[in-house]
């Protein structure tokens, strides 16, 4: 009994919360329109038939006129019923994949769990014929065309992010582009496909020793135990989305604008960007042989200076 008024007033507390937060946002900043998002995404070239893995901050875009699902309504719009849409649902109780391994009891269930990946995740998931896969801290969602495909298999792959997993799939997609909609470098899990794609012969042992099961339930109730491995700390203390390694983000950025591979433009209010996910990882790779990665030091980015822009590169 308690604890279920507890509940209800931490329920109440965080909408308050929220309500204050939509009306500051409200009056003060630009308020933008579905229309107004698709038109942006447009300009940054996305397409009809593109299936995009999205990143993104909802506060960035200005404040927009119904919120979280008239973002989602203008991505669809975007890449139309022949394209698809991956979005971050990861549920990370305690922050990070090692404190779900330490937690005595885990069992993630995706009829129970939401995501800590931020306010459009969230109303993504909650939006209708939308797949999630089953995974104990990674679990994505997905619309469109290549929904089912994408999502079907997370918790038989070996992996969390290699062979099997939806980003390994989604690399194989038509038209797939990794999106960030007012986010910079940072918090862009494609990063992860490489590793986990390389293995041991990744240059930066990223991940501690044992790898865990942890326990999922499908969406029909059964068990599963999938196989995770948590980073190791004091690794993922130097990586890119590390509040500390601005050096790193800008240092990704200037790359990949050079290398012409990245789209920049402003959707509503937000500086966005966009690559296309095969040529994205192709030149992770390259960059890995040349020892950058996202957990480069100082001394490893100034050891290599950022690529002569191309001749295609696009403002
Ligand atoms: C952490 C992160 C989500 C924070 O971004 P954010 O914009 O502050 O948070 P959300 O996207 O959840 O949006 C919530 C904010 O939108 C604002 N908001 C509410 N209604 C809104 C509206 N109609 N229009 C615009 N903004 C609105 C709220 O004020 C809220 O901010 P508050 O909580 O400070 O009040 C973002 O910086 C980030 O890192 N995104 C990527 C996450 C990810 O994919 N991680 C995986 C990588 S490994």
């Amino acid at each position: 009994m308690l604890e279920q008024a507890k509940r209800a007033a931490r329920a109440a507390l965080e909408a308050w919360r929220r309500a204050a937060g939509a009306r500051h946002v409200r009056q003060n900043a630009p308020h933008v329109t579905r229309a107004g998002l698709a038109a942006g995404l447009e300009r940054l070239g996305i397409a009809p038939g593109d299936t995009l893995f999205v990143h993104s901050s909802l506060k960035s875009l200005g404040y927009v006129e119904g919120g979280a699902p008239a973002v989602i309504a203008a991505l669809q719009d975007a890449v139309g019923p022949q394209g698809a849409l991956l979005l971050p649902a990861y549920y990370l109780p305690g922050g990070t994949v090692r404190a779900a391994c330490a937690m005595p009891d885990y069992v993630f269930d995706p009829r129970r769990h939401g995501t800590h990946m931020g306010r459009l995740p969230e109303a993504f998931l909650a939006s209708p014929g939308v797949r999630r896969s089953i995974h104990p801290t990674h679990s994505v969602c997905a619309w469109g065309r290549h929904a089912a495909n994408l999502t079907e298999a997370h918790h038989r792959a070996p992996s969390t992010f290699g062979m099997g997993s939806p980003w390994q799939r989604f690399i194989g997609c038509e038209h797939a582009k990794v999106l960030g909609l007012g986010i910079s470098m940072g918090p862009v899990t494609f990063y992860h496909a490489l590793e986990d794609a390389m293995g041991e012969a990744f240059p930066v042992p990223v991940w501690e020793d044992e790898t865990r099961l942890l326990a999922c339930l499908d969406h029909a109730g059964r068990r599963w135990d999938v196989p995770v491995r948590p980073f190791d700390p004091a690794v993922a203390r130097r990586r890119i989305d590390h509040p500390g390694r601005e050096d790193l983000r800008e240092y990704f950025q200037r790359e990949f604008d050079a290398a012409g591979l990245r789209v920049n433009g402003q959707v509503g209010d937000a500086a966005s960007w966009c690559i296309p996910a095969q040529a994205f990882y192709d030149h992770l790779c390259q960059l890995a042989s040349e020892h950058v990665t996202i957990y480069a030091s100082a001394a490893q980015l100034a050891a290599r200076p950022v690529s002569q822009p191309s001749p295609h590169a696009r403002a």
